[in-house]
């Protein structure tokens, strides 16, 4: 029997190129070796501020565009999270191993917290436990993230630890599983990770208009100014980008060319935007073909619920017996 794998994704904000270079890539390519389960956070998301009118639209496009990036429902299981109540009720018994200090140390805690003064809620501590219950529910091994959620991995190991010592050996300890592109940044500042809650993405919906003009004004080496100056590809993160979507043969070419300042940033952009485009079309339009047919992308989700219950039952059983519930 091939191994587990889950991943999650929130309907929060646009999905964007951070998510699919860091993440998606991995989901779509571990297919073929692992069992895998993927699932739409809707109850991470609303930990929060949202609107709930557009929870529905927000689910139903992101689905979409999963599908679209070639997570191809026949070959594995897509969901939506409240669909399958164990999560939560798992996630209550993982709350009474979980150390609440260690809720306060999490860097997305913290800087969650920060952007949303004033209206920090305890969903939003409990964030984590809430992750590792999704994990652990399918005794998942292996997750496939970007960079930002290794913290989290390693709380879910730790809560599997202490809820094996106290109980008995129930859960395997989950390992993240990172693409060379775990962190992207943002392209109007490159010292932010490019994130939803930041609005700096590049989103897969997008229209090419917009991300071109994204594209066309992102920061590049701050050290080249004039069009003269040689440039550095290693401090750029328009050549890291290249980097993801473009050719072997366009970034051996570029890179000498930006050092020499034989190329100028705007048509090392218009290469990118180009190349950006060859990927990102594709899974635009499969999405917005599925989307033409709402009730078809319900019943890929539906299904994905159906397959992922007697699953998540089980292992509450199981639970519920070591628990002595
Ligand atoms: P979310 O929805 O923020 O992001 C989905 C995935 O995209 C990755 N990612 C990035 N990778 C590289 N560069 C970036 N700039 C970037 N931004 C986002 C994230 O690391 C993530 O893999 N807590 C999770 C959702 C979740 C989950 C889970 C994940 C809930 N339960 C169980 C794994 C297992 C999150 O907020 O992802």
């Amino acid at each position: 029997m091939a191994k587990r794998l889950f991943s999650g994704i929130q309907p929060s904000g646009d999905i964007h190129i951070g998510n699919y270079l860091g993440a998606l890539r991995n989901w779509v390519a571990l297919i073929p070796e692992f069992e895998c389960i993927y699932c739409i956070v809707d109850y991470h998301a609303i930990t929060i501020p949202y609107e709930p009118a557009e929870m529905q639209g927000r689910i139903l496009s992101l689905a979409a565009v999963l599908v679209g990036c070639g997570i191809d429902p026949e070959r594995c299981t897509l969901f939506v999270q409240s669909h399958v109540p164990e999560h939560t009720e798992l996630a209550w018994v993982l709350n009474s191993v979980t150390p609440v200090g260690e809720l306060f140390r999490m860097t997305q805690f913290k800087d969650k917290s920060a952007q949303f003064e004033g209206s920090v809620n305890a969903g939003l501590l409990d964030y984590p436990v809430l992750q590792a219950a999704d994990i652990l529910l399918y005794k998942a091994e292996v997750v496939p993230v970007g960079e930002d959620q290794v913290q989290h991995l390693e709380l879910s190991r730790e809560i599997a630890r202490r809820f094996n010592a106290r109980y008995g050996p129930v859960f395997p300890e989950p390992k993240e599983r990172l693409t060379a592109a775990a962190r992207i940044m943002g392209l109007d500042d490159p010292t932010k990770k490019m994130s939803k809650s930041l609005g700096n993405t590049i989103g897969l919906l997008e229209e090419p208009k917009s991300i071109w003009e994204k594209v066309r004004t992102a920061v590049t080496d701050p050290a080249r100014i004039r069009r003269s100056d040689p440039g550095e590809p290693t401090k750029c993160n328009v050549f890291t980008l290249h980097g993801y979507f473009s050719s072997a043969e366009d970034i051996k070419r570029i890179a000498p060319a930006c050092r020499a300042a034989a190329i100028g940033c705007i048509e090392c952009k218009k290469t990118l935007y180009e190349n950006m485009m060859k990927v990102l079309d594709p899974i635009r339009e499969r999405a917005q073909a599925l989307l033409a047919d709402p009730e078809q992308v319900w019943a890929i989700l539906r299904r994905g619920a159906e397959r992922c219950r007697p699953i998540a039952q089980a292992t509450m059983a199981e639970v519920k017996k070591a628990m002595g519930l």
